[in-house]
């Protein structure tokens, strides 16, 4: 990346007048090379906690730690420099009380540069969300289907199929928005309630399997590029199938390695092509 003194960030009460506005772009990125691709085409890099499951493997996001996100944190600062970086506090690092988040959010701050923190929770956070907001730290939040609570949710169901959900979902962002969060994710949510979320409250939403009634949008970068080889849920789109694409330029290296064909003269240096190979006597 170019000098800090070229870096002319998003910001995030720039991101809160949005509401109801030109909708809001945001992706997951969790990288430095990837970050570069991204920032110039979204407002919001997200650091989410789904780099459990797309980088590392994980069967959910309950493993996730601070350092690993501080880490990834760092290296999408490093590769961006127009958009808003957002990171996920991970799950255990912010619900035991306002005190913990704070000083898990205070590090991934003032660690990683980025300028606000997401954290999944409804009504019960609310005092948590007034807490940071109150003191510097920007807060996203994140209501509906919340990844963290897979295990109390019993699975990854939509959300507000039957009406008191709704009403608990709706009353949830509604808290998140009263506490002082700048926007919140609305994820996994019928159409209906994540337009009457949309309408209700007075900070931009961002859908990710909500409908296109919410402020903006947010995709898994790996789900959207086609880098994910299983499962792949009704509300992503593959904007690409780079999956096999790799898949197919590793067939072609381990073949040309095995022929003896890469490296060719054009990538060494400065010695001549070594010479033919003879084949030993046991070969002929
Ligand atoms: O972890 C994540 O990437 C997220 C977004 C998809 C909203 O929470």
């Amino acid at each position: 990346m170019s000098a800090q003194t070229d870096i002319k960030r998003i910001t995030v009460p720039q991101l809160r007048a949005r509401k109801g506005e030109a909708p809001i772009v945001t992706l997951t990125a969790y990288t430095t090379p990837m970050a570069r691709l991204l920032d110039p085409h979204v407002d919001i890099l997200m650091v989410g906690d789904s780099l459990g499951r797309v980088v590392y493997g994980l069967d959910s996001t309950l493993g996730v730690t601070l350092e690993m996100m501080i880490n990834h944190g760092k290296a999408v600062m490093r590769g961006s420099r127009r958009a808003c970086v957002v990171i996920d506090l991970p799950f255990g690092s912010y619900q035991e009380s306002p005190e913990v988040a704070f000083r898990n959010a205070a590090r991934v701050l003032s660690e990683t540069g980025a300028q606000a923190v997401k954290l999944e929770g409804g009504a019960e956070m609310a005092p948590t969300i007034a807490f940071l907001t109150q003191r510097g730290v920007p807060v996203m939040g994140h209501v509906g289907l919340t990844p963290q609570s897979i295990n109390t949710l019993g699975g990854f169901r939509t959300q507000g199929r039957d009406d008191a959900t709704a009403r608990r979902v709706l009353a949830d962002a509604e808290a998140v928005a009263r506490a002082g969060a700048f926007s919140v994710v609305v994820e996994g949510t019928v159409e209906t309630l994540a337009r009457e979320i949309t309408t209700r409250i007075p900070i931009p939403t961002i859908g990710i399997g909500a409908s296109p009634s919410c402020d903006g949008q947010v995709l898994v970068i790996d789900d959207a590029l086609g880098l994910v080889a299983d499962f792949t849920p009704k509300f992503v789109k593959r904007y690409a199938e780079l999956g096999p694409l790799i898949s197919e330029a590793a067939a072609s290296y381990a073949a040309e390695v095995k022929a003896r064909k890469f490296p060719g003269p054009e990538h060494c240096f400065g010695a001549p092509p070594p010479p033919p190979r003879v084949r030993p006597n046991h070969e002929r």
